[in-house]
């Protein structure tokens, strides 16, 4: 089956198509979820499959799936897909090589008058993100019943726009109902956003599986004051405070084992004066682990430390969790695919867990599941200089490509 290969040009003109839409300031893209960038990004996916004869559905919370018929129209669909909202500040291939690749592998059958038995499936995943409104992956999340429509409509942005509205205003409010069907296999193909391939020199990453994530939201109150007649011994400043903790929760963190890692990527002061000690910081905490009882370790570590120095400072700390996402294993049947795959088109390719989380977690709760990782340049992601090469884009479709048919039945 080695024969049908993907037109990795083709492929490459539409990494470099979708990238035009929501341009960032450096090369990369800012496409947040349910913006007017992400409806663009959606409208010429969309126009896409069109063209290449595929049904289209768009479900109540906006995500979007593409059908190309098999010979056994009854039969669950083999599914690909991942993404098109970025980060703010986000690179040309973090879900979009996803999306496209899966495409790409719609129009090689096409190309190749290809009947499968199974139907083959695209499917494009909203708010995966989770930058803009969270949590993350709330498309795949109520998709496969972890996460409640109704929760993930009332969510709000830092503007105080709401989901549900956004939704509506650009036109991807769908009317089939958000719920699983049957799906016979869901394999998501994604850079691997980490350095381990490229250290090796491995085409390919056979995705096992992806770590365990958390996501709380915490808050630091003291007392806002004159920061020119306030002693220093009686201030009680949460600015200073949250120094404490960043310092505390990242020594932690690297005490505990290698592999956990903690980020506190959003942070906010209040009143944020020149001439006032701070009343309240606000910050987020990403923690993961590749195993469940290492993460809920940490989570105990880090907010007994944070809790001794809010009380050493008089401080009122918070912290509340917002998300988790346990860690988990993908089928055992789909990694043999995709690592049969690789090895049939000779590409060399490795074993490995996935550090960064994608809607191929929820899918994992529904159906048999894997995922297929390419390199990306030093391993950078969420930043604008995300890089990958065409060669290694088609390297990652024809595995998926391979996998795919194996597991559709010509
Ligand atoms: O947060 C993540 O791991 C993913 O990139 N959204
Ligand atoms: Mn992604
Ligand atoms: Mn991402």
């Amino acid at each position: 089956m080695t024969e049908l290969q993907v037109n990795g040009e083709r492929l490459w003109a539409s990494l470099e198509a979708m990238a035009q839409i929501g341009p960032g300031v450096a090369g990369g893209n800012r496409r947040l979820a349910l913006t007017d960038e992400d409806k663009a990004g959606r409208d010429l996916f969309v126009a896409w499959a069109r063209e290449a004869g595929c049904a289209v559905t768009v479900d109540a919370v906006g995500n979007i799936f593409v059908r190309r018929a098999g010979s056994r129209a009854d039969a669950p669909p083999v599914m690909s897909g991942s993404h098109l909202d970025t980060q703010p500040t986000g690179g040309r291939y973090d879900g979009v090589f996803g999306v496209l690749a899966a495409l790409e592998v719609v129009r090689t059958l096409n190309d190749h008058g290809v009947t499968t038995q199974r139907p083959v499936e695209v499917a494009v995943w909203t708010n995966e993100e989770g930058s803009r409104y969270q949590p993350a992956m709330n498309g795949s999340g109520v998709f496969a019943g972890a996460m409640a429509l109704q929760a993930a409509y009332d969510q709000v942005d830092a503007d105080g726009l709401r989901f549900g509205d956004e939704l509506e205003r650009i036109g991807y409010r769908g009317e089939a109902p958000c719920r699983v069907f049957p799906i016979h296999a869901y394999i998501e193909t994604h850079i691997e956003q980490g350095p381990v391939l490229e250290a090796e020199g491995s085409a390919i990453g056979v995705v096992t599986g992806i770590q365990g994530i958390k996501w709380f939201k915490g808050a630091l109150r003291g007392f806002n004051a004159h920061a020119g007649t306030t002693p220093m011994e009686v201030r009680r400043d949460p600015l200073v405070g949250a120094g404490r903790m960043l310092d505390a929760i990242d020594r932690t963190t690297r005490r505990l084992r290698p592999d956990a890692v903690a980020t506190v990527g959003e942070f906010a002061v209040s009143p944020g004066s020149i001439n006032v000690i701070n009343e309240e910081v606000r910050f987020s905490l990403d923690l993961r682990c590749p195993e469940d009882a290492a993460l809920l370790t940490l989570e105990e570590k880090v907010r007994v430390a944070c809790g001794e120095i809010a009380e050493d400072m008089g401080l009122e700390l918070s912290l509340e969790e917002i998300w988790h996402s346990p860690a988990t294993a993908f089928s055992p049947q789909v990694v043999e695919a995709v690592e049969q795959g690789a090895t049939a088109m000779g590409y060399s390719a490795r074993r490995m867990v996935s550090g960064a989380g994608h809607d191929a977690k929820y899918m994992a709760d529904i159906c048999p599941t894997g995922m297929i990782f390419i390199p990306c340049r030093d391993g950078v992601s969420h930043n604008e200089a995300e890089h990958i090469e065409p060669e290694q884009a088609e390297a990652g479709a024809n595995v998926l490509l391979q996998a795919m048919v194996h597991l559709a039945g010509q």
